[in-house]
């Protein structure tokens, strides 16, 4: 493998903070970070003058739909929309069919992810077959390979919360919960202001605040924590309460709550359905100052590709769930840094360093030399639309047509190119 020089960018590392010059990479590892490079003889050299270069992105939440849903996705067309997007490392969901539950399927989806072109970490179920009824055995599934724990697509059962917890941290996983109290959800399939609009069912605010009201309970007798896609005012508030207090919980939210609220959904378009729903306007400014202020302490995409038949029925039918994998860069770089909300630093913090933590990705997340040679460069200069058709196998996105900036323009794994933007 060559050595790769990127010349002339805007180094960004959420502890060196942003240097101008040089990253040299050699075999899969950063040997340089700033300054000026002089090109070893052999090496390939992109010059990236104007362009943002970070640690690679790491995706803590990323459906794939193998096995069950090919059809919509697989780990290989997963991994390449991650290329696509800036994204060198994602955590699969467990929510496939059959859910990925046992050590044996653990193995066998973990040895086709080996070639995929960027890093796949796979979550396995936090209950015996994803079922909420017992909990799963959380010390196989770490020596099957497991980097986390939990139900997504269902909360873990409040009754089983204290023991999920103690399990998965004598195992030394992290336990992530989707917050949502199914008996509130009901039928639900959107904010209610939109649900009056259009007819629909509503889902009340309830249903996420409450669980994530039992989960910061529990963690707060017995151990760490993490509350996945955060999407109310009143589930970060009770995070940052929780954090105040010392508790060991942590928070992600997505680019569609810090982006879109329930006044976007126009139309009856399954595109803008999502679990949980666009919240109020108010509920995204509060999402947004939790980012700024260090509450939140990632961004995933939580990407749920479906395909366009099973979306086309419109709220009343269509499955949960947006893709995000190609647009989570550019959404951070146009809603977030581009109109100041928070620093590319913080950026950094957000995509990569506390996610890196969260998983124990141990030499990831950095640009410090050492590190693995992960890296993602954006250009914030040129503005493109997002596009009708993705890399994704699905287009289930609310963003189509909307003007971004911040697109990857390269993207390097353990030291190899693997996208290289128009
Ligand atoms: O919108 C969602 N889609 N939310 C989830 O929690 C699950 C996901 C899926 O698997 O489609
Ligand atoms: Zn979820």
């Amino acid at each position: 493998m060559p050595d790769l020089l990127i010349k002339n960018g805007l180094l960004v590392d959420p502890v060196l903070g942003e240097r101008r010059g040089d990253l040299l990479l050699r075999r899969g590892r950063i040997a340089r970070c700033g300054g000026r490079v002089a090109a070893p003889r052999g090496a390939e050299v992109f010059d990236v003058s104007g362009l943002w270069v970070f640690p690679g992105f790491i995706d803590a939440h990323v459906h794939a739909r193998e096995p069950g849903c090919e059809e919509a996705e697989t780990i290989a067309s997963a991994a390449a929309a991650a290329a696509a997007g800036g994204i060198t490392s994602v955590l699969l969901m467990p929510n496939t069919s059959p859910a990925l539950a046992s050590p044996a399927l653990l193995r066998r989806y973990r040895a086709r992810a080996a070639a995929a072109p960027v890093n796949v970490y796979f979550s396995a179920a936090a209950t015996a077959g994803r079922q909420g009824r017992a909990p799963s055995s959380a010390a196989a599934l770490k020596k099957a390979g497991a980097r986390a724990l939990t139900d997504d697509g269902s909360a873990l059962p409040h009754r089983l919360l204290p023991e999920l917890i103690r399990l998965a941290r004598r195992a030394g996983l992290p336990l992530l919960d989707h917050p949502e109290d199914f008996s509130l959800t009901g039928p639900g399939v959107c904010h209610p202001r939109a649900a009056a609009r259009l007819g629909l069912r509503p889902i009340s605010d309830r249903s996420e605040w409450l669980a994530v009201l039992r989960d910061i309970f529990a963690a707060a007798g017995c151990g760490p924590l993490h509350l996945q896609h955060l999407s109310l005012a009143a589930s970060v508030a009770a995070l940052k309460a929780a954090k105040a207090a010392g508790w060991p919980v942590t928070g992600e939210t997505c680019p569609h709550y810090f982006t879109l609220s329930e006044r976007d959904i126009r139309q009856d378009d399954a595109a803008f359905k999502m679990k949980p729903p666009l919240r109020s306007a108010a509920d995204r400014l509060a999402v947004l100052s939790a980012l700024a202020d260090g509450t939140v302490d990632l961004i995933a995409s939580d990407h749920a590709p479906h395909t366009a038949a099973r979306k086309a029925g419109g709220f009343k039918t269509a499955p949960f769930g947006i893709i995000g994998l190609e647009t989570l860069a550019p959404l951070c770089v146009t809603e977030l840094v581009l109109k100041k909300v928070i620093t590319r630093r913080r950026l950094a913090q957000l995509l990569c360093a506390n996610p890196a933590r969260l998983l124990s990705l141990k030499n990831k997340g950095s640009l410090r030399p050492g590190s693995d040679a992960d890296v993602a460069v954006l250009d914030p200069r040129r503005a493109r639309r997002v596009p009708e058709v993705f890399v994704s196998r699905s287009r289930n996105s609310p963003f189509t047509g909307r003007l971004l900036r911040g697109w990857p323009a390269l993207t390097v794994v353990r030291g190899r190119v693997v996208f290289r933007g128009a």
